[in-house]
Parts: structure tokens; sequence; C-alpha cells
């Protein structure tokens, strides 16, 4: 099938990411947020990243200003319904993600397909409650989006061929590689990720390290291109740690159980990077660890 329009919910780190290679893929994007601040900070923040290709030599000005112009943003979520992609990349919350779902559902044509960008809700259970689960899946981008090569593509139990094949065409046409997950928490990167971040949050928990040596050793030792406390800031400690609750409650298994730690630094709102605190302070000039 041919899609071409391209619906993009939430304007967050990875809503402005997904838009952005979409928009630089040749898509017209539609990002919609319910906040307007949101919006007009994705649209500089998409301007910024895109600019650092072209002064790398990887994207012409004239392809920027092209997909700059292809980007339009809305607060009435009911505009990206006729799209003939949704990508959902709001709040990694189920009950945030299933009202998106019921409140796009009437404004939505036949051939829709709708995808969510979670990193660990079921893809099944999500997409049983709309009217459509066979042409629902999971499509999950890594951070930062204009960087990471991989695509996740997780199929839930009813989502249909042609809704795989068309969404494995997409990945390509963006120059991007997909791996095909089944179903089940956390999908592939994270159920690998999440517990090695969780692991080198006990490592510091227990005092075998310091977040400046558990990161250097990752780093130089298995050449990580970031240490997995500074990974984890990069990618929210919240998030870290609600992946981690999927994968401890959907597996049931201790080895999955959150690091009391991990849950004291979110309980203090040091969420890492986006609140300039969480295993290193982001307030001075260079970050510096918080233990
Ligand atoms: N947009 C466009 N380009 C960007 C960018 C962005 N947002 N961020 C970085 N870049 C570009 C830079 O311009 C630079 O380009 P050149 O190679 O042409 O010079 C390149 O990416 C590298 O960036 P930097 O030189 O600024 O910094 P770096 O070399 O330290 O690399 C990094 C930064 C790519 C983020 C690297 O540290 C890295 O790969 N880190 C690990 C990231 C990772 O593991 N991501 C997955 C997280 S898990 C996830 O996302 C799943 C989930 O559900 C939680």
């Amino acid at each position: 099938m041919d899609i071409r329009s391209v619906g993009v919910v939430g304007a967050g780190q990875m809503g402005n990411g997904i838009a952005h290679v979409f928009a630089l893929a040749g898509y017209d994007v539609i990002l919609t947020d319910v906040n307007e601040a949101a919006l007009s900070n994705a649209v500089a923040t998409i301007d910024r990243n895109i600019e650092r290709q072209v002064s790398r030599g990887k994207v012409t000005a004239d392809d920027k200003a092209a997909a700059m112009a292809r980007i339009t943003t809305t607060l009435k979520l009911a505009e990206v319904g006729p799209c003939d992609l949704i990508i959902e990349a709001a709040t990694e919350r189920e009950t945030v993600k299933q009202a998106i779902f019921d409140d796009l559902l009437p404004h939505l044509k036949p051939h829709t397909i709708l995808t969510s960008n979670t990193s660990s809700i079921s893809i099944t259970r999500l997409a049983s409650r709309t009217d459509r689960p066979e042409k629902f899946m999971g499509f999950h981008f890594m951070n930062p989006v204009p960087v990471m090569q991989l695509v996740e593509l997780i199929r839930g139990i009813a989502t249909d061929q042609e809704t795989w094949d068309a969404m494995h065409a997409v990945v390509r046409k963006l120059g991007k590689t997909a791996a095909s997950a089944e179903d089940f928490p956390a999908f592939i990167v994270n159920r690998i990720l999440m517990p090695m971040i969780n692991e080198a949050v006990y490592t510091l928990y227990e005092g075998v390290g310091s977040v400046k040596s558990i990161d250097e050793s990752m780093k130089l030792g298995a050449n990580h291109p970031m240490g997995p406390l500074e990974l984890a800031d990069f990618i929210g400690l919240d998030t870290c740690l609600a992946i981690m609750n999927v994968l401890h409650d959907g597996l049931a298994d201790t080895k999955y159980r959150p690091c009391p730690l991990l849950t004291k630094y979110v309980e203090a709102g040091w969420l890492g990077r986006k609140t300039q605190r969480g295993f290193y302070d982001y307030r001075g000039e260079t970050p510096v660890p918080t233990r």
C-alpha cells in the first residue's frame, strides 16, 4: 500500500526524531501534541538537528528546506486521523496511549495503519481496543532517531502480513534496518538493554563502583559508545524504571527486579538529562557524577 502522509502523536524526544526522519524521507508529516510549547520546541529541535546533518554534508540545504516544509503541527488530535500511517509516540503510560487511540478511532480512514512507538507495552493489548487490530503494530525507534539505524517491528497476535510488509517497506525508505520482534515484554532491544542498565545501577547501589568507574568500565572495557548510567540518563530514568516494571510484571521473574536506587532517583524527580539531573548533574559546563 502507498503511504504518503504520516501522523506523529507526541512531540517529545522520540516524536520529534520520528517526524525528522519521515520528513527527510519525503513523507508529509503532521505532528500533534496537547502542549503548544512542545510543538514549537519540537520544530526548533528538528531544524537544529537537520542543520547538524547539513553542516556535516549528509543533507543538502535544499533537502532541509523541503523537509521542514513537509512538517505541519496541530493541537487537534483529530487532524492526524486521515493520515495513511499514524505513529503514537506519547508518554510511556498505557492509559495515555489507550485514550489517544480511543480519541483517534472516529477520525481514521479505513486504510489507516495504526502503530505505537512503545518500548515495552503489549501491542496485542493496545490493538485489541481499536477497530483494526490487523492494521496495528509496534514501530519502535531508537534514540536519537536520526542517528540510530534500527527500527523494531513488533507484530501483535492479529497483525496481518500486508501491514507488516507495508511497515517494512517504510523502514527501507527511511534508510533504516528493521528487526522483527514478537510481542513479549520489552521486545528485543529493551529486553536485553534494560537489565544491563538495571545491573549497572545495582553495581552502584552495592558500592562495587562509582558512576565514573562503572561508565568508564563499559565504555573502555566493552566498547559501548556511552556508559550504562550515562545512557540511562539519556533515555530517561522514568522510562528505564517503567520498562523494568513491565519486564518484572510481565515475566514474573525476580531477575527483573528494579534496583531500589533507580526507584529513588525517579522519586526524587532526577530523571536524567531532561530534568538536568540523574546519575550526572547537567546544570554546569560538564556533567558531574551525582554519586
Ligand atoms: N540528530 C541528528 N544528528 C545527530 C543527533 C540528532 N539528534 N544526535 C547526534 N547526531 C549526529 C552528530 O551530528 C554526529 O554526526 P557525525 O557522525 O556526522 O559527526 C553523530 O550523530 C555523533 O554525534 P556526536 O559527535 O554529537 O556524539 P557521539 O559521537 O558521542 O555520539 C551518540 C552520540 C550517537 C548518541 C552515541 O553516544 C551513541 O550511539 N550512544 C548510544 C545510543 C543508544 O544506545 N541509543 C539507544 C537507546 S535505547 C532506545 O532508544 C530504546 C528505548 O526504547 C529506550
